[in-house]
């Protein structure tokens, strides 16, 4: 059987940080995380943004909400992976996801730890929600399109497998890897 398609892929951009959210601070990596969509995916898409404090009942609503009701493709969090207190992220995501994909967080702290000792703190994490993928950033800026980077040629063939939307990539920003493709 054909799966139908969406013409559109949904991305959703959330922001975990108490001082963000407050607006203690400006968003920075949020804003970050959009533009390095809009640098690299060909395909059409448009994107749900929340910026939320780091609770773990609203963190885990949010997530819920972003794949049931917005049935996003891909959840892109930032913040809230490191070891502090209130550092709840990667709990909120284990416990919405159905499936947990530990090579994300061990590529994306392997090629941190060239940028900065510090990645080591960082729990970040992905899994699955039905045809939904979600993958935790830390809340840095710059740790932004270093992990990105990492784990995006991944990324397409992961929304394949789950029937999410197919995704294309600028090969010379990001290039996507299929099985079986060219
Ligand atoms: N990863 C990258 N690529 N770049 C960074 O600057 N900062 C680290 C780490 N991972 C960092 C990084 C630091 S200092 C911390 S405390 C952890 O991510 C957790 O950050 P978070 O709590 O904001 O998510």
């Amino acid at each position: 059987m054909t799966e139908q398609k969406k013409e559109k892929a949904r991305i959703g951009v959330l922001t975990i940080s108490d001082r963000a959210s407050s607006g203690e601070y400006e968003d920075l990596s949020g804003p970050a995380i959009e533009s390095y969509l809009n640098d690299v995916l060909t395909s059409p898409f448009e994107t749900s943004i929340r910026v939320i404090p780091d609770e773990l009942d609203l963190i885990e609503k949010t997530l819920r909400q972003l794949c049931d009701e917005e049935n996003c493709d891909l959840v892109v969090t930032t913040g809230g992976t490191g070891p502090a207190p209130r550092d709840v992220t990667p709990e909120a995501t284990e416990a919405v996801c159905e499936k947990v994909l530990p090579g994300f967080g061990e590529l994306m702290r392997q090629v941190s730890l060239e940028k900065v000792p510090t990645a080591i703190l960082s729990r970040q994490l992905a899994g699955t929600r039905g045809s939904t993928l979600i993958v935790n950033l830390p809340g840095k800026p710059k740790a932004i399109h270093e992990c990105l980077d990492a784990v995006f040629p991944a990324i397409p063939y992961c929304l394949d497998l789950i029937n999410a939307a197919y995704i294309t990539t600028n090969d010379s920003r990001v290039k996507a890897f299929r099985p079986g493709s060219k």
